[in-house]
């Protein structure tokens, strides 16, 4: 089976409007699903997937790595943009250029032209694994938005408002999807329910997230 055998090929990528600044772009990526997959087997050649740690001391359940000229990081001392990647002492993996170029397209797709991100943030999901409800807030400007690309096993994804307490859409995010948020929606709360089970052709037991951002 090739990979684009798992998308509809009948017509274009779907949009989906989710709020004012946020769209779900469905297959948005169907085209290039391999070459994403091998630039994401290079970065963790060399920055391998780890499980780090929030300030308050919990040992995050999704397992994340980065590339680009920075990477976000989170120990007890916070979380934070770094340069290096602390296991390693060296820079993050550059970014591979099918991320650069699909980040920009979706963004322009999404209604936030000019999008060149500096960081792409990459976790890894396994069953049981969730993302708790958070800001993306230590970018140094919100101006740009954030792009966002979903790949293996489907997950909800729970996008809300600009407070903690408002009320969240929960959005079936499948291989292949891609979510930009920006504008009057840059600081929307959100997260990742935990990963149901499941067996992915592609992935396994696993979902893959990228997070494209101009954190500098
Ligand atoms: C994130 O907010 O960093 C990731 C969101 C996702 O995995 O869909
Ligand atoms: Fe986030």
């Amino acid at each position: 089976m090739t990979s684009r055998d798992l998308f509809d090929t009948t017509g274009e990528a779907r949009r989906e409007d989710i709020a004012p600044g946020a769209v779900l772009l469905r297959s948005f990526c169907r085209e290039r699903i391999d070459a994403l997959l091998a630039a994401i087997d290079g970065v963790t050649a060399m920055a391998p997937f780890r499980h780090m740690t929030t300030p308050g001391g919990y040992r995050m359940s999704a397992a994340m790595t980065n590339c680009g000229n920075t990477g976000w990081v989170t120990d007890r001392k916070g979380y934070r943009y770094s340069a290096a990647d602390p296991e390693s002492g060296r820079p993050w993996p550059a970014m591979p250029p099918v991320f650069l170029t699909l980040a920009t397209e979706a963004a322009m797709a999404g209604g936030h032209p000019g999008f060149l991100p500096d960081a792409a943030l990459i976790n890894r999901y396994e069953p049981g694994a969730r993302l708790s409800l958070h800001q993306d807030r230590n970018e140094r400007d919100f101006a740009a938005p954030i792009v966002s690309v979903s790949l293996g096993l489907p997950a909800t994804f729970l996008f809300g408002g600009e407070t903690r307490t408002d009320k969240q859409q929960r959005i079936r995010l499948q291989h292949g999807d891609v979510v930009v948020w920006g504008g009057p929606a840059r600081l929307a709360f959100h997260g990742v329910a935990p990963l149901k089970e499941g067996e992915h052709p592609l992935l396994g037991r696993s979902r893959i997230n990228l997070t494209l951002r101009k954190a500098l």
